[in-house]
């Protein structure tokens, strides 16, 4: 593919963004997509909520679905946007979980404008001699880079972890400055998937019989904060796995038992500070398998793709934007 930039596309990278989110106390919306419902729903949502928004992209995307064609869809995200009369669109087309030097510099060259390099798992030193060579190859065609320091619980793509390791405050100093990253994700008790929290770290609702996670370790984001004041922190695995789409999936022939995500007052709390991305992958594949499992109860005779995945999509959008008005507020920020 021909070597493009992202400022030709429409795009635009982190920068501006994320500074006035930190100062304005609310977070951007970081939304994986796969599917053209997925970036049909999470366009609609950013428009018709005046939201700037991340539309990021996993390695396991780019596999599925084909990395020319996701960036063509970016592309066309920021054109879909115009049309439904967003005169500005702020989109970001961001690479997530980036794992090698290489796969980021083919995002950059194909017109990403921001990517993450995830050297989490990597030692400390390693972390940043990586991160710090992405960022020079990055800046050089002004794409912004998301790094991460600390370690999730359960699988980040390629980056397994047995348990959670909160990022270290005292090692944030030395890491942004070594690396010139322009944030920085941390790990705080979050982590991806369905299954934040085993049944023995939370407690049971005994009229519900739901389990309540534990809180996020805030006292470690302060930290972070005072060594790095306004320095754009990000969340990952901010999934709170809404209890509605888990029992409908389960009273549909679903199996998700236990289930449980990040409570959605923890994540308007963290969109207070200094954390300016939120990402949000897990409640979109909720949100669309629980309209498809119930499409097809209610309608066994149906077989068009179109008939199954408009609802999807529709349940998809509701979620975007109560996530964009209600959890994140970066309602009317455009
Ligand atoms: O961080 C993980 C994201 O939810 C992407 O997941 O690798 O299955 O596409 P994926
Ligand atoms: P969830 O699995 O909680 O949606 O997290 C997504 C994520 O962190 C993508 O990088
Ligand atoms: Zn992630």
């Amino acid at each position: 593919m021909k070597k493009v930039s992202y400022k030709e596309l429409g795009l635009v990278n982190t920068r501006k963004m994320f500074a006035k989110a930190v100062k304005g106390g609310y977070a951007i919306p970081a939304f994986n997509f796969n599917t053209m419902e997925q970036m049909q729903a999470i366009v609609q949502a950013a428009v018709e909520t005046k939201s700037p928004v991340i539309m990021q992209v996993s390695k396991g995307a780019r596999k599925y679905a084909n990395p020319t064609i996701l960036r063509y869809m970016a592309q066309g995200a920021v054109e879909y946007a115009k049309e439904l009369g967003c005169k500005k669109p702020q989109i970001v087309l961001h690479l997530d979980h980036g794992d090698s030097f290489e796969t980021c510099k083919s995002c950059i060259d194909m017109g990403f404008s921001s990517v993450m390099i995830d050297g989490s798992s990597l030692p400390f030193k390693d972390n940043i001699k990586l991160t710090k060579k992405v960022v020079a190859y990055a800046h050089k065609f002004d794409v912004t880079v998301e790094a991460e320091l600390g370690v999730l619980a359960g699988v980040e793509d390629e980056v397994a972890a047995e348990e959670s390791h909160y990022t270290k405050p005292e090692e944030v100093i030395e890491f942004a400055t070594k690396t010139g990253c322009d944030s920085l994700a941390i790990s705080i008790g979050t982590s991806h998937g369905a299954y934040k929290f085993k049944p023995e770290q939370c407690t049971r609702d005994k009229k519900t019989g739901k389990l309540i996670p534990p809180p996020l370790a805030f006292d470690v984001l302060k930290a972070i904060e005072k060594k790095l004041p306004g320095f754009p922190i990000v969340l990952h695995g901010s999934s709170s796995v809404p209890q509605d789409e888990v029992d409908t999936i389960n009273k549909f022939g679903g199996k998700l038992p236990d289930a449980v995500g990040i409570p959605e007052e923890q994540l308007r709390k963290a969109a207070k500070s200094a954390v300016c991305k939120i990402n949000i992958d897990s409640d979109s594949r909720l949100a669309m398998t629980a309209a498809v499992r119930k499409y097809f109860a209610e309608n066994p005779g149906h077989f068009d793709p179109r008939q199954y995945l408009g609802p999807a999509r529709e349940s998809m959008k509701k979620m975007y934007i109560h996530k964009i008005v209600k959890v994140l507020g970066s309602n009317n920020k455009l």
